[in-house]
């Protein structure tokens, strides 16, 4: 979740880059730079904060009035002046700036090296510039419109050359992008804030288009070539709903961003033929993933709950025990580690220094450490052995949405690889779940469609002073996550319960009216899930039912139900959460709270 800016016009434009770079810090970065075209491309870019960019360009600044800035985010490759963008090809007659992820870069690469172009950097993104240089073929256009059908996997570009100066060229598919349309000047952008600043008229560009912007122009065409009329769009909104992307909260814009998030943690994971994982990341740790014997998971909070559903999922295909701890207990417990024990620490931020005592404990114990996380370069990741990283993007709402299921995509991509590499399951038995795993984000933008009725039922549920989430099996840990999104961001008590563990005392609570959330998405528990609905309903407890959908049943045994598309068993999980994300933000917004800063909580925990 890189920012973009662009600018075309009379002024200079590093100025006008470096404030709109500014206007996009919010969003998270760890290094920024600018490439500006005057009678030949320059740049200037450095790891660390655009302050520092700053001071780069106060000693030798860029003169000229066209030009591309960006703040990465890192992914592949550490975050480092190299990786820095924009990215220039070997000759430094094109420049790029690139969001996304390129999935296929690896082997574009090997190809342009094999025909001797040198890279710099460890990044996906520098195989474009050096791609547009093996094109070219007189005509910018028209080559970058040859290079983007090379490429695969998610991107927003924009491009430069001194060949055709005068023109920004820019290219949209799965990564945002707008162009802000000025008097003598025109704009680029990953979002509205960067530009808004200039100019209120926009272009959103759709997948597959492309815009070429000159001082007094812009032109939008399909990759193909065919010229596409589209009307202006008028941003009504200011600066603060601009940063939301026009959401209330970044709560909800990141709860939207979970299709994405899917997409690019899933991206260049599975073979061609979609019926292998390929995580590149554990092949050095691949013997300890066929040996061993145990694997405890360790994480606090909501990266905990990822790591409950993970057990299952490790467990059933993997078929090797798991414990998952809390990381606060862990190294406090004495844990039973051997040379063939894994250690597996989630941790979104990288920094939890619960989590952080905890790998270092397991590495002093003689332990193997895969990380997963969000940050690269983060505590976690450089300590761990391993690392694999969830393409989330930056999470800026202090509760954990998107984050967590992206860490539930890696972590079933992780049980998948193990099962291959301990051959516990057939080919085919792997292809269905890599089918499933690919099927989510889809799946995800239709819950988001029912996103009214959820809010409904939360209004509805936001003055009362307590409610249950219950359900079976992995169905329980979604209700643990469930539970904590709703504590922590509208302050209603709630509790997580085993279904079937409710007879054992709990029960004694449910009294008419008590709001309960039960999750039945399991078939191998589901009729024993029911029985335990039928039991808080005699009770008098009001129940909404999250199942799958065509499931009458449910709908028969609830008050309200809310459906979830069928996906395999132990992927429900990535989905039936979403619309508890949303019950948690809906209630919280009803209660009038400050949603993306509940009360004493932080965004990363950096003491024990
Ligand atoms: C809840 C939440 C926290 C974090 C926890 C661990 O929404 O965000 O519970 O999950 O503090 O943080 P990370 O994953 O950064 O280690």
């Amino acid at each position: 979740m890189c920012g973009i800016v662009g600018y075309i016009g009379d002024k200079q434009a590093q100025d006008v880059l470096i404030n709109g770079l500014k206007k996009l810090e919010y969003r998270g970065y760890d290094s920024a730079g600018l490439a500006v075209y005057n009678g030949s491309v320059k740049v200037n870019k450095a790891k660390g904060r655009i302050d520092q960019l700053e001071t780069l360009l106060s000693e030798s600044p860029l003169e000229g009035t066209m030009g591309i800035g960006h703040t990465r985010w890192a992914t592949h490759g550490q975050p480092s002046d190299e990786n820095s963008h924009p990215h220039l090809d070997q000759s430094g007659k094109f420049a790029v700036v690139h969001n996304g992820i390129i999935e296929n870069y690896l082997e574009i690469k090997e190809e342009l090296m094999a025909k001797g172009y040198q890279f710099s950097s460890e990044t996906d993104s520098e195989v474009i510039s050096h791609l547009l240089a093996d094109l070219y073929n007189g005509n910018l256009v028209a080559t970058v419109q040859e290079a983007v059908k090379k490429i695969k996997g998610a991107y927003a570009l924009a491009i430069i050359s001194e060949y055709d100066p005068g023109k920004i060229v820019t290219v949209r598919f799965d990564s945002p992008l707008v162009i802000g349309v000025g008097e003598g000047e025109n704009f680029v952008g990953s979002d509205i804030p960067a530009i808004l600043e200039h100019t209120r008229n926009v272009y959103i560009l759709e997948n597959n288009e492309m815009a070429v912007l000159t001082r007094d122009s812009v032109e939008i065409m399909t990759v193909d070539g065919s010229i596409v009329a589209k009307d202006v769009f008028r941003v009504e909104w200011d600066m603060v709903q601009a940063e939301k992307g026009g959401y209330e909260h970044f709560l909800i814009k990141e709860i939207h961003e979970q299709p994405r998030a899917f997409r690019d943690t899933l991206a260049s994971r599975i073979s061609e033929d979609g019926r292998r994982v390929v995580l590149k990341e554990l092949e050095q740790g691949r013997d300890l993933l066929k040996e061993a014997d145990k694997i405890f998971i360790v994480a606090c909070g909501t990266s905990y709950h990822a790591g409950i559903v993970a057990k299952y999922a490790m467990e059933q295909l993997a078929r090797v025990p798991v414990e998952v701890d809390v990381a606060s207990e862990f190294r406090y417990r004495n844990p039973i580690i051997t040379d063939r024990t894994l250690v597996i620490v989630i941790s979104q931020s990288g920094e939890t220094a619960d989590t952080l005592a905890a790998l270092r404990e397991s590495k002093k114990q003689g332990a193997r450490v895969l990380a997963i996380t969000n940050v690269v370069g983060s505590s976690v990741a450089r300590e761990a052995d391993d690392v694999i990283y969830t393409w989330a993007g930056p999470e800026v709402s202090v509760a954990s949405t998107k984050a967590y299921t992206s860490q539930l995509v890696a972590l079933y991509l992780t049980a998948l690889y193990t099962a291959q590499v301990r051959e516990t399951h057939s080919e085919d038995e792997i292809a269905d779940l890599i089918s499933g795993l690919q099927q989510l984000p889809e799946q995800a933008e239709a819950i988001l469609e029912q996103k009214g009725q959820i809010k409904a039922y939360a209004e509805k549920i936001s003055s009362h002073p307590s409610l249950f989430f219950i359900g079976r099996g992995i169905d329980y840990a979604v209700c643990m996550e469930g539970s904590l999104k709703l504590k922590e961001i509208s302050y209603i008590h709630s509790e997580a319960y085993p279904a079937g563990e409710l007879k054992h005392g709990t029960l004694a609570l449910i009294e008419e009216g008590v709001p309960v959330v039960a999750i039945a998405t399991q078939p191998e528990i589901y009729e024993k899930t029911i029985s335990n609905i039928v039991e808080v309903k005699t009770r008098g407890a009001h129940v909404l039912g999250v199942g799958t959908e065509g499931d009458r049943e449910l709908e028969k045994s609830v008050d309200e139900t809310v459906f979830v598309p069928k996906t395999h068993p132990l992927l429900a999980p990535a989905l039936s959460v979403i619309p508890l994300q949303l019950l948690a933000y809906y209630a919280s917004v009803a209660r009038g709270n400050d949603v993306d800063k509940p009360r004493n909580l932080a965004k990363s925990v950096t003491v024990e």
